[in-house]
């Protein structure tokens, strides 16, 4: 078989695997808007600002077992499967990363910025992309090579190229660990007299769904999760940005750091602004 014949049986592969599970996530976000709010249980993971509801299992547990009915070979990296102790290994089989509710704070509030993130990775990279904010009905997705878009309609990054005139998005994360804080309000206090403007949405997927539209021109974050920003990654990147450690060097997904910018200068300006902080891998 020549090698357009195997791009083009992977294509079509990709396509099916894309249309199987949009509806899934579609599925999950009608699951999410109709909890009760106030009757919700709320437990706490590694510190009292790090939550999860009964929610957040119910949409990765509809994820992977409808995944698993017609894809049984396929691997997964899920928030909550790995938070009750399961395995968080990147191989090149087909893996489908999930954060069933990215936000899960926003979520509990009823703030409405909360996002279901699922991407699938082959050969450690990502193919397919989805960040679904149900409650806003914004259904953000990619395709490896084949554009952005927000609700059917391609997106693409801003052209901005000076940190003077970028908004940047940015989170302080659930860790109160006081070394990272420390480094979250140096970065605050030496950026914000020289950008545009600061915003966060408490939704590390959705932070970067901002970038991939045009909205914001930068985000980062340290102490995310593989699950945080997989699908992040590829929106960015289809929409014709660019994603790095926040070092200036090669992104990588497991490394719990993410710079992601409308450019690679503006990128690297902010990369060369900021003190870092390197949390254990995932
Ligand atoms: C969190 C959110 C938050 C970010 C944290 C993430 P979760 O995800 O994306 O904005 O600052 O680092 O852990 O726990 O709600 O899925």
């Amino acid at each position: 078989m020549s090698q357009q014949d195997d791009a083009t049986k992977e294509s079509a592969i990709l396509d099916e695997y894309y249309d199987y599970v949009f509806s899934i996530v579609q599925r999950c976000g009608e699951i999410s808007k109709s909890t009760n709010l106030e009757d919700m249980d709320v437990e706490f993971k590694s510190c009292d600002v790090d939550l999860v509801t009964a929610v957040d299992q119910l949409v990765e547990k509809t994820l992977i077992t409808e995944i698993t009915k017609k894809y049984p070979e396929h691997k997964f990296i899920g928030e909550e499967t790995v938070s009750g102790g399961g395995e968080c290994v990147l191989t090149d089989e087909p893996t489908w990363i999930i954060d069933p509710i990215d936000g899960t704070m926003n979520f509990v509030h009823g703030f409405p910025h909360y996002g279901i993130s699922v991407a699938l990775f082959m050969n450690k990279e990502p193919k397919i992309a989805f960040v679904y904010n149900p409650r806003l009905g914004q259904m953000f997705t990619a395709r490896k090579g084949k554009g952005a878009f927000l609700n059917e309609q391609q997106i693409f990054v801003s052209k901005e190229t000076s940190m003077s005139k970028a908004l940047v998005m940015s989170e302080a994360g659930t860790s109160r660990d006081p070394d990272k804080l420390k480094v979250v309000f140096e970065n605050l206090i030496n950026l914000i007299p020289k950008i545009h403007g600061l915003r966060t949405l408490g939704c590390a997927a959705l932070n970067m769904c901002m970038v991939a539209l045009g909205g914001a021109d930068v985000n980062y974050e340290f102490g995310i999760h593989a699950w945080d920003i997989a699908a992040g990654q590829l929106l960015v990147q289809e929409a014709g940005g660019v994603c790095i450690d926040p070092s200036g060097g090669s992104f990588d997904v497991l490394s719990r750091r993410v710079l992601c910018a409308s450019t690679m200068t503006l990128a690297l300006e902010i990369a060369s602004n900021l003190s870092q902080y390197y949390p254990p891998r995932d």
